[in-house]
């Protein structure tokens, strides 16, 4: 039941391209759960239109349609945002209004009980990833994980939430020198957390299979309940829990005695020291790919800061 853009951009077709395309990306960053005071919120002279207002009630709030939906918490504080802007926006008291749909549904998360914001970090939440748009502003391809972003330090692993390094290498993956590395490859993941980018480089890179791996059991088990809500086929990926220095036991390396092959390993966010002592010691190569993805400011999709540099890097057989 994942609500794709090439259905609602139909529905907001009444709007101008630009704000057509503001909106679209705002919806992007919502379903992302981008912090709010980060929210790209359209101008004032746009959130005007009711038009604008039912499109972006329709698109962001109507929980009778839409899934997944950001948790009420957060819905609240970007509505909270949303309507002040509309409000600020007001220049004739008789002609402006907001919209009786925004407005009912603000009355009702307002009064709703509210977690605290401990409580709402630790729960689990969908989140939607949209893929920049690095070619076409309609292609709108997603993947949606099941995260506890606030589930740090009391978890014993880091992996509950999709991390800057997996959005940073999700978007080289996206050019076409990205997804060569992946389309037609069987590839593993390591470390791979919520399976953001083996979902992705399942269900839109062309990748001929995909095995995603993490130590953390639990992890494992959300990423399968994902793949499913994902509609990757079970052909197309597979799961399994590794720690590194164990053998890796697969269905398949259960069956056969035969190694299971990889074209390509892909990790992120694992370990800082791990690629100089690997180049020396194990006959492997290290290239930087010279890749940066643009300012937040800047993003269409798999929105993350760059304040702090990532260095991605591509390791070869010498
Ligand atoms: C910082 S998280 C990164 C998760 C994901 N790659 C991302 O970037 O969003 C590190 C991940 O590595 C996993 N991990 C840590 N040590 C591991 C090990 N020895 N074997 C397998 N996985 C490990 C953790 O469970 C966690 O999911």
């Amino acid at each position: 039941m994942e609500h794709h853009s090439g259905q609602w951009i139909e529905g907001i077709s009444q709007l101008q391209l630009d704000e057509e395309a503001s909106l679209g990306s705002l919806i992007a960053q919502y379903f992302q759960l981008v912090e709010p005071q980060n929210l790209q919120i359209l101008p004032g002279p746009s959130l005007k239109k009711p038009v604008v207002q039912a499109a972006i009630y329709e698109h962001m709030f109507n929980e009778a349609v839409l899934w997944p939906i950001p948790p009420a918490t957060y819905r609240t504080r970007v509505l909270k945002m949303i309507i002040s802007r509309i409000e600020e926006s007001f220049s004739d008291p008789e002609e402006d209004e907001i919209l009786d749909d925004l407005f009912r549904c603000w009355s009702d998360l307002s009064t709703r009980p509210q977690l605290s914001a401990l409580d709402a970090a630790q729960k689990p939440s969908y989140v939607r990833y949209t893929a920049p748009n690095v070619v076409d502003s309609r292609d709108c391809r997603t993947v949606v994980t099941l995260e506890s972003r606030g589930l740090i330090l009391s978890s014993g692993t880091t992996g509950f939430r999709t991390w800057e390094a997996a959005l940073h290498l999700g978007t080289f993956l996206c050019t076409p020198e990205g997804e060569s590395i992946v389309r037609g490859k069987r590839v593993i993941e390591l470390g791979a957390g919520t399976g953001f980018l083996s979902m992705f480089c399942a269900k839109h890179l062309g990748a001929d299979g995909v095995l995603v791996t993490d130590r953390n059991p639990a992890l494992i088990s959300t990423i399968d309940d994902c793949v499913a809500y994902n509609h990757v086929s079970n052909n197309k990926i597979r799961s399994a829990i590794w720690d590194w220095g164990d053998s890796l036991r697969t269905e398949q390396a259960l069956r056969s005695s035969q190694p299971i092959h990889f074209d390509v390993a892909l990790g992120a966010d694992l370990l800082t020291l791990w690629i100089p002592g690997c180049t020396a010691a194990s006959r492997l190569q290290a290239h930087i790919i010279p890749f940066q993805s643009p300012p937040l400011q800047e993003q269409s999709g798999f929105f993350h800061t760059t304040n702090i540099p990532i260095r991605t890097y591509r390791i070869s057989r010498l």
